[in-house]
């Protein structure tokens, strides 16, 4: 090799190396979020923001371990990657989120990021609540901070050792390079039952199916998973092509299945806490959206 074609293979390298080192950089760094955005102290924002955290189910997760109606937190999560507390959400400066502003809950609900730029775990389902509203957010920041501060400090994640939370860029990329083009509809009540099903409530958070890393199978939404033990029914088309508005409606308000069998498992604790309340409206959204594909015949 001449003298000046190495030279041309070594510019090429360092070229490489610091495309690779700029990359890597820009994964690391927050995304930027609206810096103008605000919380809101109005009883509107504080009222809609409520409605949301119910819609969200976030209840499900944050819930004291003692006070079951507050989000004090502390509540475990057993996983096949490891045991994840929910944290206190309550706006206590030493143990909740008391010194949160709008753009750590843009951040952290849109991105998976903490304020510190460092990164959550997905059992936190930022990958759903990444497609809210800003608005949104920050109605649900707003109520969050209107709470009663409870202290309680809740123990940091147990993982194995390959996984820590800078595993979660890469966790992220993935994700990202994985998913699908989300279809828009322009039924107003369906695209409305799409967001309460993909974001807010996060249903395919366990009816997805994921693959080893556990990033969920874009391509078969709905199809059905296993969490642990416990099997999670299918709710795809196929799945629910007996099922009517109505049932879907009632199960959703009261978990009766169209044969007269109730919900169980896990299921339950989405009924009782999130579907059950929402308003009518929103759950016929839902089942607008669920038996979309039953409309037609
Ligand atoms: C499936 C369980 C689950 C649900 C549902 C859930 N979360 Fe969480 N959340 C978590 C876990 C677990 C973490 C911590 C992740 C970690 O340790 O990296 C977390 C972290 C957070 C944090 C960061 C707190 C901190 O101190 O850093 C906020 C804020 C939050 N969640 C708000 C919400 C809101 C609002 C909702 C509903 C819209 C919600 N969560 C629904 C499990 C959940
Ligand atoms: C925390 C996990 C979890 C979440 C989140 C969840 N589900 Fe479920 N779901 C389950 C489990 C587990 C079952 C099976 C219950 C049983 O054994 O009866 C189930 C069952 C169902 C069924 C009955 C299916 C059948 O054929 O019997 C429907 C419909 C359903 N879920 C809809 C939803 C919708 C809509 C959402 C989002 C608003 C949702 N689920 C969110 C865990 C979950």
């Amino acid at each position: 090799m001449t003298q000046f074609a190495r030279s041309k293979v070594e510019l090429l390298l360092i070229g490489i190396f610091f495309v690779l080192l700029l990359v890597s950089l820009l994964l690391f760094l927050p995304p930027s979020v609206s810096g103008s955005a605000q919380l809101s102290e109005s009883e509107e924002a504080i009222e809609r923001g409520k409605y949301l955290v119910i819609a969200g189910g976030c209840i499900s997760c944050h819930r004291g371990e003692d006070e079951e109606e507050s989000f004090a937190g502390g509540l475990a999560l057993v996983s096949d990657f490891g045991t994840f507390y929910a944290p206190n959400i309550t706006p206590d400066m030493e143990t909740g989120i008391g010194s949160w502003e709008a753009k750590d809950f843009l951040l952290a609900l849109q991105h998976g990021r903490k304020p510190g730029g460092g990164f959550y775990y997905p059992a936190f389902p930022y990958r759903a609540y990444a497609g809210l509203r800003d608005e949104d957010v920050l109605d649900i920041g707003s109520y969050l901070m209107s709470l009663e501060p409870q202290r309680n400090a809740v123990s940091e994640a147990e993982t194995p050792v390959w996984l820590n939370r800078w595993a979660m860029v890469g966790w992220n990329l993935l994700a990202d390079i994985s998913e699908a083009d989300t279809e828009t509809f322009d039924d107003e009540l369906v695209a409305r039952g799409a967001y309460i099903a993909r974001n807010l409530g996060h249903c395919s958070e366990c009816h997805t199916p994921r693959n080893a890393v556990g990033i969920l199978d874009a391509n078969r939404e709905f199809a059905g998973a296993t969490l642990g033990e416990e099997v999670i029914e299918a709710i795809d088309a196929e799945a629910l092509s007996e099922w009517t508005t109505n049932n879907f409606d009632l199960f959703m308000l009261i978990g009766m299945k169209p044969d007269g069998e109730f919900a169980g498992g896990d299921m339950n604790d989405v009924i009782e806490h999130n579907t059950s309340k929402i308003s009518d409206e929103d759950r016929d959204a839902l089942a607008a959206f669920f038996t979309r594909h039953n409309q037609s015949e």
